[in-house]
């Protein structure tokens, strides 16, 4: 099968890049763009570690082929917060000691955010369920989702 460029925003910047059609766009991320954030873990849609927003829903980018990320915008871990400007998101994971080995972390954040993104002050019931394709071996869910629900609330008094 012959490469082709694949053209998308990401994370705000217009970027090219070269991709075989058999590439999942989690693969082209990390080993192409060198996006290591988003994490593989299980590879076929089951635990999360993996998600990214695209056109403001959050996907499984295990799942995805990357060509089908054609004209798209996609936001990775990378581009919601730096070191020097953490995401109140990433701010509330830590201060709940919501991580552990933070494996599950990005994509726990990133389906977090296309939630908040959409619903500034989400129920109890629409975070687990915005979660619950994220798999988490270490934390427990009960400090996922109070970072989740004190984020929203940080993030609607800021604005
Ligand atoms: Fe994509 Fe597990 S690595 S869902
Ligand atoms: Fe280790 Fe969630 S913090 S898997």
């Amino acid at each position: 099968m012959s490469n082709t460029i694949l053209s998308f925003t990401l994370n705000g910047e217009f970027t090219e890049v070269q991709v075989s059609p058999s590439d999942m766009l989690v693969d082209v991320l990390r080993d192409k763009l060198h996006l290591t954030g988003t994490k593989k873990g299980c590879g076929k849609g089951e635990c999360g570690a993996c998600t990214v927003i695209m056109n403001g829903e959050a996907v499984n980018s295990c799942m995805v082929p990357a060509m089908k990320a054609e004209g798209s915008k996609v936001e990775t871990i990378e581009g919601i917060g730096s070191p020097d400007k953490l995401h109140p998101l990433q701010v509330s994971f830590m201060d709940n000691g919501a991580i552990q080995c933070g494996f599950c972390t990005p994509g726990m954040i990133m389906s977090a955010k296309a939630l908040i993104d959409k619903k500034a002050e989400p129920s109890k019931e629409e975070i687990q369920e915005a979660l619950s394709g994220n798999i988490c071996r270490c934390t427990g869910y009960v400090k996922i989702e109070k970072a989740v629900s004190d984020a929203a609330k940080q993030i609607r008094e800021n604005l």
